[in-house]
């Protein structure tokens, strides 16, 4: 079964809205790993707009299962994960011009840039994972930087509607899984996978971890309303009580 990597970027855009305390990102990371979490996931990115530094410090020290960090091939970034030394690193496109159209990172096209940052970050003992379109093209490109592993971009696959066009996703994942698989690299894969679509991602031979966020993070606001309600409620009720008795 591969590992489950919890992304809980989107807790700390519910902190960021209001620019206080919480939710805390970390009090999440330790929930999902009460949960069964293989892995905590964030994303620190260039403009801070939801995981801050300070969360990838503590984190660090708190997180007890695999930290993958994703973040872009940028200089500033890369020094950030050089310090903190997570687990993992994934390389993911930030700018526009480390886009592919399809939306993964273009090590094709940026071969000796992603293959420095590729290096800084394996010297420091961390693993590289590069996030990539199921693309022949950008398949090679990462077997040739020789990189611990791949994560496969289902965004494609995730927005496909049911029928043929959502199993010729599904192929050019396998596809593209298997190749990475043969020259022995780690296969991953994220972005877009709920609880309908994730079977079929997680049955791919040899798929060794999934990093998923949204998904999980809308389903714990809407099975935790009811219980957040009642428990205001209940605060509500012991004030009353109190003025009363006052
Ligand atoms: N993997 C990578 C590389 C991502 O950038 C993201 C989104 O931050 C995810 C996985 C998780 O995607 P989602 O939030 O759609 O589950």
């Amino acid at each position: 079964m591969p590992r489950l990597g919890v992304n809980i970027d989107h807790v700390a855009t519910l902190r960021q809205a209001r620019g206080g305390r919480e939710p805390d990102p970390v009090w999440a990371a330790a929930l999902a790993e009460l949960g069964g979490a293989d892995g905590i996931t964030i994303h620190l990115r260039e403009d801070r707009r939801h995981i801050q530094d300070r969360d990838l410090r503590l984190l660090r020290e708190t997180v007890q299962v695999r930290l993958n960090l994703e973040m872009a091939v940028a200089p500033e970034i890369v020094e950030l994960a050089l310090q903190a030394k997570p687990d993992q690193v994934t390389l993911v496109p930030e700018r526009r011009e480390e886009l592919t159209t399809e939306g993964g990172l273009d090590v094709a096209g940026q071969i000796d840039r992603v293959g420095e940052a590729v290096r800084r970050l394996e010297h420091a003992g961390i693993e590289v994972s590069l996030f990539i379109d199921p693309d022949p093209r950008q398949v090679d490109a990462t077997v040739a930087l020789g990189v611990a592993a791949a994560e496969l971009h289902t965004g494609r696959y995730a927005e496909a509607p049911e029928g043929p066009e959502r199993l010729r996703e599904l192929e050019a994942l396998r596809r593209s899984g298997e190749a990475l698989v043969a020259a022995r690299l780690g296969l991953h894969a994220g972005h877009g996978l709920n609880y309908r679509n994730v079977a079929d991602v997680a049955h791919i031979p040899r798929m060794a971890e999934l990093n998923i966020g949204h998904s999980i993070i809308c389903r714990a606001v809407l099975v935790g309303l009811t219980q957040a309600v009642r428990e205001m409620k209940d605060a509500i009720d012991r004030t009353s009580a109190a003025s009363i008795d006052g």
